[in-house]
């Protein structure tokens, strides 16, 4: 019997409906619904037996943490239930961070695989169904056991610990910048040429039972002539944590850095992030180790961010949250 492959909606471009079929931007994202989705992919039943059901219909850059709950519930509910593996169809605009926040808190083995499509549903060389196709093809494979959350588009699979949306419109828009991609889809199935070091899914320590929201953590973005107004108002607006997405290797102006020190000496764990796309964080100044600052490892803001918000549900001590951002 063909395995068991829920697909979960939750909108985006893939879903997206455009007036003209060579309109490329200005479109209505989340408008498609799963039926129609997999109406544009008839070979899917070959592949696996697929049910559908909708989280959401939104444009990404509206997801919310509410969603992210509902929705890693969901998906370990129907692999308990016996589905043998999970595709999430999910804008392209914040796919890195709910792979990530679901790599961190699912607790399977089995695979969980989020796409998406940087070209409307209804545009000519649409690039939603091959793409559902593939993470359909990657979702049952058992090559994508224990892989953690996984991420495919444009053939490219990607861990979601590692990949970030790297360009405004082209197809190829997704890169793993710092380790590059875990594999391909190549004749149809998936070619795997690196493993995950780090930790996740059923080897992560963060549990979600029980909660209901995540800490208020905000990013600060680090750029030349920065006071130190925005960190001032984040302490004041009554932030659990904060990342700060410096410039180069995670520096922090002299304007803004007493209001972090202080913050952190308060207790609240400041987190240096790089606003550079790549590379990891590592020791800069003295000023920072003295302030408590934790470094953020090679996670980019988005993902430091969730991080820390998970560590919040668990932790404020300087030395764990450290050793978490150095594991996951
Ligand atoms: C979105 O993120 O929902 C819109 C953009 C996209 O999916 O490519």
């Amino acid at each position: 019997m063909k395995p068991k492959i829920f697909l979960l909606t939750t909108g985006g471009t893939i879903a997206g409906a455009a007036a003209k079929s060579d309109a490329l931007t200005g479109y209505r994202a989340g408008a498609v619904g799963a039926a129609e989705l997999l109406a544009a992919v008839p070979a899917l039943s070959e592949v696996a037996r697929i049910a559908s059901e909708e989280i959401a219909a939104i444009d990404s850059k509206d997801m919310t943490e509410a969603i992210w709950l509902r929705l890693a519930a969901r998906v370990e509910a129907v692999l308990d239930a016996g589905a043998a593996g999970v595709v999430i169809t999910h804008g392209t605009d914040t796919l890195e961070e709910t792979a990530y926040f679901l790599h961190l808190t699912v607790k399977s083995e089995k695979p969980v695989v989020l796409t998406g499509a940087m070209r409307p549903a209804t545009a000519l060389s649409a690039d939603g169904p091959l793409n559902i196709f593939d993470a359909v093809r990657l979702a049952a494979s058992p090559a994508a056991h224990g892989q953690g959350v996984l991420v495919t588009l444009n053939g490219d699979i990607h861990s979601a610990r590692d990949m970030e949306k790297v360009h405004t419109t082209a197809v190829q828009a997704f890169a793993s910048p710092d380790v590059g991609v875990l594999g391909r889809m190549e004749e149809g199935a998936p070619r795997f040429r690196r493993r995950v070091l780090t930790r996740h899914t059923a080897a992560s320590e963060f549990d979600l039972a029980g909660v209901t929201e995540l800490p208020y953590v905000p990013i600060l973005y680090g750029h030349a002539g920065a006071d130190d107004r925005l960190a001032a108002a984040a302490v004041r607006g009554g932030a659990a944590g904060i990342v700060h997405a410096g410039a180069g290797n995670g520096s922090i102006a002299k304007a803004v850095l007493p209001t972090l020190a202080a913050a952190a000496a308060a207790g609240l764990p400041v987190v240096r992030a790089s606003r550079t796309g790549a590379g990891a964080v590592l020791f800069a100044e003295d000023a920072y180790r003295m302030a408590g600052f934790i470094d953020a490892d090679t996670l980019p803001p988005a993902k430091a961010r969730i991080l820390l918000a998970l560590a919040l549900l668990k932790t404020r001590e300087r030395a764990e949250v450290q050793r978490m951002f150095h594991e996951y």
